[in-house]
């Protein structure tokens, strides 16, 4: 069945369920999300994304995987490489299949509703919700600090902190989609700005001969003979400060003219984040030692301490700013994955409605949150992020296996950007790196926790989705929380 066809069949039996169709408020020509998203808007959604807490933190865990100066600077730039020629990939892809939802969108497209419907699980049950709070932690953390200033800030306060974040950002999402781009905009500038004030220290510390660590010699002096897995683990990290690449691509159908404007923001938006993290890699190498680095709780704090003297506070200040405007990108991304799964009658009917008067998917926002505070609560769910950073990677590389598949099912689709083939080829290679290298050098339950938990997705998928078993009492509980929300179904299905 084509995707037109599974949302006509499930509109109509939205109109058998009982749920309350659209009425337009006056003044409101169709009810359904607008064109709010510009070209500025574009990059500050990839980039202020991409840019949360990860590159004030984890050169430390490269430079522990590898090492060595030289080949942290070369994972940090083939993170970059990676994370290029993937959103290259996804720009011809957006601009074929002009639908919300990133990979859902195009996996459906390529597979069918299987394998679309295991990654909307998957990400909307698990992997937006704890990236959510994953940041939203990391905001807590730098917040918290200045009242704590001789301890560790206790965790109750930090998960109070974290909850809070995903409040406020959620309530702004919810609340209009101008001010949460605008929001994003404004956060993005502070902290390419504070990520250029790392990269001027940087550049003063060389000029003033700080240079040891990063002349060839020095450079590929490594602790310990690097091993195939090491770079594999190198890239995880490294890769999760680059993750969020792939976040316009959710938003297709909320972008202003999107053939010229996805692909202009992903390739302005990559290039530039990949300079400055390199940069400020540099940076880092030179102010400190690799063994001052490996040391250092937060690298980018030891810096400002270092060199900004009175100034110092700038730098924690500029991750509070960076993790807030991420969570704000992560919402915004993760709330229309759900709304076009739930359109696609892939998530219960609710989340695929939008406020009557604000026009944002407000069900879908709070469903994502929802999850997200929950997640705040175990202790250390680092771990979560890092078995199920191969779940991401694996669904990375079957989206970049869509597009050489369509390639040949779909030869005469239009296609306004045409990438060429290698590009995701080569990412179908790095993600099979990526997906095989840890569970062979360290197998871990986890893994298979991990893909024990997207296959039970179909225990959903059959009963719910492909015999549409609709629980009667379903159709009450809907009604009750549109009336609860002031939402509606859209009226009309975005062009
Ligand atoms: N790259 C971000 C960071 O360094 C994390 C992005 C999480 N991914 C996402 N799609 N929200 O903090």
């Amino acid at each position: 069945m084509s995707g037109e066809d599974m949302e006509m069949k499930h509109r109509v039996s939205d109109q058998q369920n009982g749920s309350i169709a659209a009425k337009e408020p006056p003044g409101v020509e169709t009810m359904q999300l607008k064109k709010r998203v510009g070209l500025f808007s574009g990059v500050a959604l990839i980039v202020g994304t991409m840019i949360g807490s990860g590159i004030f933190v984890s050169p430390k865990g490269v430079l522990r995987e590898v090492g060595g100066v030289g080949p942290s600077l070369l994972v940090w730039t083939g993170c970059g490489v990676i994370s290029m020629m993937g959103a290259l990939t996804y720009a011809e892809l957006g601009t074929m299949i002009t639908e919300s939802g990133g990979e859902y969108a195009y996996l459906f497209k390529a597979f069918g509703p299987i394998p679309a419907f295991l990654f909307q699980w998957t990400n909307v049950i698990l992997l937006k919700p704890s990236s959510l709070s994953a940041i939203a932690l990391s905001f807590a953390i730098y917040v918290g600090q200045p009242f704590y200033p001789a301890c560790v800030v206790p965790d109750a306060v930090v998960k109070f902190l974290a909850a809070v974040c995903i409040v406020l950002v959620t309530a702004l999402n919810c609340i209009s989609v101008k001010v949460a781009a605008r929001i994003q905009v404004f956060f993005t500038a502070i902290k390419v700005l504070a990520l250029g004030v790392i990269i001027g220290v940087g550049i003063y510390s060389l000029a003033i001969g700080n240079t040891l660590w990063l002349t060839p010699d020095k450079a590929f002096q490594t602790g310990h003979t690097i091993t195939i897995s090491d770079v594999g683990l190198a890239f995880y990290q490294g890769l999760w400060a680059y993750d969020g690449w792939n976040n316009l691509n959710f938003v297709t159908e909320e972008i202003e003219n999107p053939v010229r404007n996805l692909p202009l923001a992903i390739m302005i938006s990559i290039p530039l984040v990949t300079l400055l993290y390199v940069l400020a890699n540099v940076a880092y190498f030179s102010v400190m030692t690799p063994s001052e680095l490996l040391a250092s709780g937060a690298v980018a704090v030891t810096l400002g301490n270092r060199f900004l003297g009175v100034m110092s506070w700038v730098v924690p200040f500029a991750v509070v700013c960076s993790t807030f405007g991420a969570c704000n990108g992560s919402c915004f991304a993760a709330s229309r994955l759900c709304y076009t799964a739930a359109r696609k009658g892939h998530m219960v009917e609710i989340l695929s409605m939008i406020h009557v008067k604000l026009l944002t998917p407000s069900p879908a926002l709070m469903f994502n949150s929802f999850i997200a505070l929950i997640m705040i609560i175990p202790n250390d769910f680092d771990a979560i992020i890092n078995y199920f950073s191969f779940a991401a990677w694996m669904f990375y590389g079957a989206t970049c296996m869509a597009h050489i598949v369509m390639r040949f099912t779909q030869p005469d689709a239009e296609r306004p950007i045409r990438t060429p083939v290698i590009f995701p080829a080569l990412v179908v290679i790095a993600s099979l790196y990526l997906i095989v290298a840890p569970i062979i050098s360290e197998p871990d339950l986890w893994y298979l926790y991990a893909a024990i938990f997207i296959l039970a997705g179909l225990l959903f998928y059959f009963p719910f989705v492909y015999f549409r078993y609709n629980p009667p009492f379903m159709k009450y509980i809907t009604m009750f929380l549109q009336l609860l929300m002031n939402v509606s179904p859209p009226t009309e299905a975005p062009k």
